[in-house]
């Protein structure tokens, strides 16, 4: 994998006195706690061993050119003094986001650089390809500027080129668990109070499997903006009674005594879920750290039902792949992750029933949908960082 990054970084950039560095930033799956992260509610990720590494050498001028494998047909340059966002970029608007947000908040850039991306997230399965290449380019400019930011800081960083940049009003879960997430952990993190500890994954008779509809997420983005102002309705709604800051800090009791105070049911139905699956990610975490694995698994199928009937944002394929594996010997639970629309699904399943879990799945969901699942068997791995490999040393 190294060898590549670093062959393709010759191919692509001249020679040069500079230093090369690689360095890997993760993607994520979030085990529970979905649409809570922007309700100040909790959240339950783990950093993947698949993700984007990074190659990049600084410059004498102020020019930034970047190149990707995964779109080798649209390399993208552009000055540092520029950092507009530009349709034309495309992917690249995502790294001038995070310059921009660097530059924003007063760390000084005086140099260009040469990058190059090579991402192994499968395009478009809602595993965090963006919050993954954000981290990548915010833990090139802490080393190569010796910035001294720290993750919990990058993360936010790269969340606000998103949110302003790019324009996606995403919450923080998906860059704190690229940048903060841990091989064989799980984080749990207070979205409100950004609190947060990790949890051994250390599952001896189970396995944790991604199954990906490989249904693109259409209109994601414009419907995730407008479930987060449902909930700002409905927050606003409770709060003419209740002293809270966030759904977060809504008790069940709290929400079945108050919920009429929101008038539109839609709304209503929104903040019922991001309240109970708040609670319920409080619980299932508990219930994991207590080795309890079958109610870990329970309430991820809830999660799964929350999402589908009242957050409304699973949508067909998801239900048919949860529902195909709900169905199965050996699975301890299952549910989709991520903003939802597509994307992937996330089942515990017992070791000795993976090979049956991918053919019975694959085939219901088939019959189903017309369409090919994809399976892969999760890996969990460190935040995003510098790789110190003595294969480095060939550059
Ligand atoms: C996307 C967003 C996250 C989070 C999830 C849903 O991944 O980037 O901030 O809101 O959706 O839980």
């Amino acid at each position: 994998m190294l060898q590549t990054v670093i062959r393709a970084f010759r191919d692509i950039f001249p020679e040069s006195n500079e230093e090369t560095k690689l360095f890997f930033s993760p993607g994520r799956v979030n085990l529970i706690g979905e649409h809570t992260d922007y309700n100040g509610g909790h959240v339950f990720p783990c950093a993947l061993n698949i993700g984007t590494y990074a190659a990049a050498r600084l410059r004498q001028d102020n020019q930034v050119n970047l190149y990707s494998t995964n779109f080798p047909d649209q390399p993208v340059s552009f000055l540092l003094d520029e950092l507009f966002y530009k349709e034309k970029d495309g992917w690249g608007n995502y790294t001038k986001g995070v310059l921009a947000a660097f530059i924003d908040q007063g760390y000084k850039i005086g140099k260009g650089l040469d990058l190059l991306f090579y991402g192994n997230i499968p395009n478009g399965a809602g595993l965090s390809s963006s919050a993954s290449l954000e981290l990548a380019v915010s833990v090139v400019l802490n080393n190569f500027f010796s910035l001294s930011v720290d993750p919990v800081h990058m993360a936010k960083l790269s969340q606000k080129a998103e949110n302003e940049f790019v324009g996606m009003n995403c919450g923080i879960m998906d860059q704190f668990a690229v940048a903060m997430g841990k091989k064989d952990h799980a984080v749990r993190l207070n979205c409100q109070t950004m609190e947060y500890q990790y949890s051994p994954l250390t599952l001896t008779n189970e396995s944790i499997i991604i199954a990906n509809t490989n249904k693109r997420r259409e209109l994601s983005d414009s419907k995730y903006n407008e479930r987060r102002e449902e909930c700002e309705r409905a927050l606003a709604a409770l709060q003419t009674k209740l002293d809270i800051r966030s759904l977060g800090d809504v008790t069940i009791e709290q929400f079945e005594e108050n919920q009429h105070l929101i008038v539109n049911p839609t709304d209503r139905k929104r903040a019922k879920h991001a309240v109970y699956e708040n609670i319920r990610t409080i619980q299932a975490v508990d219930l994991l750290n207590k080795g309890d694995i079958q109610g870990f698994g329970q309430l991820m199928n809830q999660s799964h039902l929350s999402l589908r009937d009242d957050y409304e944002v699973s949508g067909r394929e998801l239900d048919a792949l949860a529902e195909a594996a709900w169905m199965q010997d050996g699975v301890i639970g299952s549910r989709m992750t991520g903003a939802g629309f597509g994307g992937c699904t996330v089942s515990i399943v017992k070791n000795e029933k993976i090979e049956s879990f991918k053919e019975n799945v694959g085939l219901l969901y088939k019959k189903e949908t017309g369409l090919e699942a994809d399976f892969y068997l999760v890996e969990t791995g460190n935040g995003a960082g510098e790789i110190f490999n003595t294969e480095n040393s060939v550059l």
